[in-house]
């Protein structure tokens, strides 16, 4: 059974009251938040007030999402709002190391993303350290875009290596999660699936959830 994290930015922020409570008594396991700064990505999100909003709005997991350069600046500001897991971009990071040791140190969990682009091998040195890969299966920036099926393979690669050194590393998969294609994401060895637009534009979003969480 996948872990089912929303991501936020697809919610109605008119109504971010009533989506946290539907998220709160929903199957979901996290909140997915997304942090754009303009310049990692062509968009702009929000930060570390909204965050520590959200963080008062749920006991779930609050699973953050750079996408931001410099994220060292930034990771006390996250860590005091209140994220469980900070992620950060393997792409705007040159001390990714230390960038790691930061965001533990905070007493976070640490993940590293990945664009379409790069390939999962450069994470080779760093898997030992980490606690989650998030995979980019749409280009950063925008919800609601179409999943890129070379991912799939993406995962298979990166889940063999997670259990040949026999690590405790989860992967994400983050950008076009639908209800038809959450079963082969999940085969391909995925342990968590954002899902905004599938969730939030849906009909029945609290059932939607459920529908997704029972992918197996
Ligand atoms: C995209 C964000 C995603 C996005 C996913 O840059 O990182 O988390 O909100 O939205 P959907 O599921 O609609 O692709
Ligand atoms: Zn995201």
């Amino acid at each position: 059974m996948p872990l089912i994290a929303p991501s936020l930015l697809s919610a109605n922020f008119l109504n971010l009251d009533a989506d946290c409570k539907m998220l709160n008594e929903s199957a979901a396991d996290w909140y997915h938040l997304d942090v754009m700064d303009g310049r990692f990505v062509p968009n702009i999100s929000f930060g570390p007030m909204l965050i520590e909003f959200f963080r008062k709005a749920t006991t779930k997991v609050c699973d953050v999402h750079l996408m931001i350069e410099e994220p060292e600046k930034y990771a006390e500001a996250f860590q005091k709002a209140g994220a469980d897991i900070l992620t950060v971009h393997y792409e705007a990071c040159t001390h990714l190391h230390r960038n790691i040791q930061q965001i533990k140190a905070l007493g976070m969990k640490a993940g590293v993303a990945l664009n379409p682009h790069t390939p999962v091998s450069l994470l080779y040195d760093i898997l030992q350290d980490i606690d989650l890969v998030c995979l980019m299966s749409v280009n950063p920036g925008f919800g609601g875009q179409a999943f890129i099926p070379h991912t799939l393979q993406k995962i298979q690669e990166l889940k063999l290596r997670i259990q040949e050194k026999g690590l405790n590393v989860m992967i994400e998969i983050d950008g076009g999660v639908t209800l038809q294609n959450a079963k082969s994401i999940v085969d391909a060895g995925a342990d968590v699936l954002v899902a905004g637009n599938t969730v939030f534009k849906s009909q029945h979003p609290t059932e939607t959830i459920l529908q997704l969480k029972n992918i197996q």
